[in-house]
């Protein structure tokens, strides 16, 4: 069969092309470890008050290292308010007991879909004190805009002198 010499070497650059993209992926899988995001576990939506979200809250599990555990339901995070020191790494553990929600946080590159019956995980540094919400951005029924909370960031001077005053 006669093959023109324009279109083999069309042929020849399309599987060339293909290679280099096939040859990218695997490096980005295996050499740079570049995964689509995972479940951190699965778990029942309807048990979650056998599990650590039966407490949900900020937990210290090391130095400077904290693990916060935060249930989302129609239509509010709980809790609604959790206090970090500056400086800390932070662990987000969300799940949800009824539908899909939403959870991004200001400010601190975590941006996460909340399925039910998994816990989905992420972990950041809080350097500087403030508040920062964090909000539902997956629409989850009539209340889904007043579905918000706050992280507070403390540095070692507000958390010495607590003004609840300040929190609104
Ligand atoms: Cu929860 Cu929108």
């Amino acid at each position: 069969m006669h093959v023109d010499k324009y279109e083999r070497f069309w042929i020849y650059a399309v599987v060339a092309v293909l290679g280099v993209f096939f040859a990218a992926l695997l490096v980005a899988a295996f050499g740079l470890g570049i995964r689509l995001p995972q479940p951190a576990a699965i778990l029942n939506p309807l048990e979650l008050d056998q599990t650590q979200f039966s407490e949900p809250g900020v937990y210290q599990v090391g130095d400077n290292e904290y693990e916060v555990y935060i249930v989302a339901q129609m239509w509010a995070f709980v809790p609604n308010e959790i206090h970090v020191p500056a400086g800390a790494k932070v662990t987000f553990n969300v799940a949800s007991r009824d539908v899909t929600h939403g959870f991004y946080l200001e400010d601190h590159n975590i941006n996460m879909e909340i399925v039910p019956g998994q816990i989905a995980r992420a972990t950041t540094i809080v350097n500087e004190a403030g508040v920062y919400h964090f909000i539902c951005h997956e629409y989850c029924g009539r209340g889904h805009h007043i579905m918000h909370a706050q992280m507070i960031v403390e540095d070692e001077q507000t958390a010495n002198t607590t003004n609840p005053s300040e929190e609104s």
